[in-house]
């Protein structure tokens, strides 16, 4: 959800204001999720990185996230939404970490769709944690070093059980990863945009569906190859 703080530059805003004008975006893309078929969508909201930046935008970022999640929990189980956490959680404070955690209780058993917050969230953190729980156990003679394979390491990993993304979109004109899914998007279709985050609207992002619509996807094989495996 980049482009927050140059939106509101732009319009001689607080960074603040557009954090929250990119906040009230993030339920026209659920929605527009689930009326398009989507299974599935993860936000980074907050990279662990993130803590770098001054004291009083994350805690603006934080309380606005408190409010996010308040002022949208109705909707989330009208639209049997399943909520998911991936991060660092338990170093958040209590007032965000808290509701988060009884939302996702509380939500578990919808299956219409699952959203995915990325809350102090860094990949190669994940990764570091997934390989000492992985050591651990080889060291524990639960798995043979040897018999190791990407399945072990996707299920230690804290998307295990989640699908991997098909398509990622990075709004406001980067062209980078910033250690988000870094395992899990080996394959992922990657649409950039220029447009800010809080002008992401319903019509931009059926836009970018329908690049990746576009896209050939050959995961290692010939154009020939899958254009023979289709079925007509
Ligand atoms: C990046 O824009 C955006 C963020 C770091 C935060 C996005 C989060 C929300 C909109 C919702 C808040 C919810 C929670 C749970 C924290 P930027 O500030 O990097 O924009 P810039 O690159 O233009 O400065």
């Amino acid at each position: 959800m980049d482009g927050n703080g140059r939106w509101a530059a732009a319009r001689h805003l607080p960074r603040l204001e557009g954090h929250r004008r990119g906040a009230e975006r993030i339920f026209d893309v659920v929605d527009c999720c689930i009326d398009q078929g989507v299974s599935a969508l993860t936000l980074f909201a907050f990279s662990a990185e993130n803590w770098r930046r001054p004291v009083e935008e994350v805690t603006g970022l934080f309380k606005l996230g408190e409010w996010v999640l308040k002022a949208n929990l109705a909707r989330l189980h009208r639209r049997k939404v399943r909520l998911k956490v991936i991060g660092d959680l338990e170093a958040m404070p209590d007032f965000v970490k808290n509701p988060l955690k009884q939302a996702i209780t509380d939500s578990a058993k919808h299956e219409a769709f699952t959203l995915i917050v990325a809350l102090n969230y860094g990949a190669r953190q994940e990764i570091t944690t997934a390989v000492k729980n992985l050591a651990a156990e080889a060291l524990a003679g639960k798995i043979k070093p040897e018999n190791i394979g990407w399945d072990d390491i996707a299920n230690h990993l804290q998307t295990s059980g989640l699908p991997d993304p098909d398509l990622i979109i990075r709004t406001s004109g980067e062209h980078r990863l910033s250690n988000f899914l870094l395992l899990q998007s080996a394959y992922a279709e990657i649409v950039f945009t220029p447009v800010h985050w809080p002008d992401f609207t319903k019509e931009e992002f059926t836009k970018a569906l329908s690049e990746f619509g576009k896209r050939e996807r050959r995961f290692g094989m010939t154009h020939e190859q899958i254009n023979h495996t289709k079925t007509p």
